[in-house]
């Protein structure tokens, strides 16, 4: 059981990656310290974010950069200060990799707020090296972001819920989606399908999906919505939907969206979360649109350690299964185009080929 010397990815080197240009390479991880683990990478998920960083459309990208955020694999090798895993476990790593844990937001269990935060690639640690993604066969993450998968959870369903799935939980958490509340899903995709699926099981009264088409509906439905909205094809929609509902998750990665709209549908003192991130400002919020009804507009940043096991827990006991299309790790590109060009169903997990073979680990 031992990691090798350098690590092997799909490496995006310049903003054309996403168009189906990384390549297989070999890189040197980040030095390895005593709060580190190494993790044999079985499965990683293709989240938007990855696409927004292969194309530099968020800030410039360090590259070459080695994208994906939604790892699962075995840890191979455990730094001397780490106390919760050891070699074997099977653990998961979302868009986190690093924080100070000193500071007033770690301190309050908000990692994902603190100002030193690295993410899980394209980020600079501490010591200046840079942090590498899961398009890989291994990765070397710090051990407070590392997270058992517990055993009922299959690894093709764990890898996703590390960011697109927690994304979704913690704001629905935080702002009371239980029985007694309508909530609205703005776009269905690998986040949006996830809100589906963790609102039903959180209990709550009515969930809607607001897409921009009528095509996903049949989808939605099995996946438990109580109602879809179309925003391109329905017709008066907003009028027809208003005051409905006490909670909107938007994922909607593009800044072309009917905002005031979406406002429109939510019941006085309503809640409006953003959770897609466009690579461009957001539409402009006329204040009556706020004023008239009490509205509140807020944004949300992945989860906390302690947030991701527990959404694992809850996924575990309900039986949160979500829709992952698995790909193997050689059809990396192809996955990354197909992904940008909306045909995912609704995640799709990239699979190391020799991921069953745990003789080598
Ligand atoms: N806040 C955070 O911590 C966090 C964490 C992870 C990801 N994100 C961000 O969340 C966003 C969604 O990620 P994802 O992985 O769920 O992506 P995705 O699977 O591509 O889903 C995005 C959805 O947005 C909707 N959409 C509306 N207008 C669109 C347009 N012009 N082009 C493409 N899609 C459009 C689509 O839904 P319909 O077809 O139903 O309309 C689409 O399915 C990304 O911006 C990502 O970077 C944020
Ligand atoms: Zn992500
Ligand atoms: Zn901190």
């Amino acid at each position: 059981m031992a990691s090798p010397k350098e690590f092997h990815g799909w490496l995006g080197r310049d903003n054309k990656a996403a168009e189906g240009n990384m390549t297989w390479s070999s890189f040197e991880p980040k030095p390895f310290n005593a709060i580190d683990v190494d993790i044999k990478i079985s499965h990683c998920g293709i989240c938007g974010s990855d696409i927004h960083t292969l194309r530099s459309g968020w800030k410039s990208t360090r590259y070459p950069v080695c994208v994906g955020h939604e790892i699962v694999g075995h840890v191979v090798r455990v730094g001397d200060q780490v106390k919760h895993l050891k070699a074997g476990d099977r653990v998961g790593v979302g868009a986190q990799a690093f924080a100070c844990l000193e500071c007033e937001d770690c301190k309050a269990g908000l990692e994902q707020h603190c100002s030193r935060m690295v993410g899980t690639y394209n980020g600079k640690y501490p010591d200046g090296s840079l942090s590498m993604g899961g398009y890989a066969d291994y990765a070397r993450v710090p051990a407070h972001f590392t997270i058992k998968i517990p055993g009922e959870l299959k690894s093709e369903d764990a890898a996703p819920m590390m960011c697109g799935g927690v994304t979704v939980y913690s704001p629905l958490k935080k702002n009371g989606a239980g029985p007694g509340k309508r909530v609205g899903i703005v776009g269905l995709g690998g986040l949006g399908h996830f809100g589906v699926l963790f609102a039903k099981a959180l209990g709550c009264e009515k969930v809607v999906v607001i897409s921009r088409r009528r095509n996903k509906e049949k989808d939605a439905r099995e996946m438990g919505a109580d109602d879809f909205i179309a925003t391109a094809e329905d017709e008066k929609w907003a009028r027809k939907h208003a005051q409905s509902l006490d909670l909107i998750i938007s994922t909607v990665s593009s800044p072309d969206m009917p905002l005031e709209s979406y406002l429109r549908l939510l019941r006085t003192n309503g809640t409006f979360i953003q959770v897609g991130a466009p690579e461009d400002k957001l539409p402009r919020i006329g204040a009556y649109s706020l004023i008239q009804k009490g509205v509140k507009v807020g944004g949300s940043n992945i989860g906390s350690p302690k947030e991701i096991e527990e959404m694992l827990r809850f996924a575990a006991e309900k039986g949160v299964k979500p829709w992952v299309e698995q790909r193997s790790m050689k059809d990396a590109n192809q996955s990354v185009v197909d992904m940008e060009d909306g045909k995912a169903r609704y995640r799709y997990v990239l699979v190391n080929a020799d991921q069953e073979d745990r003789a080598k680990l």
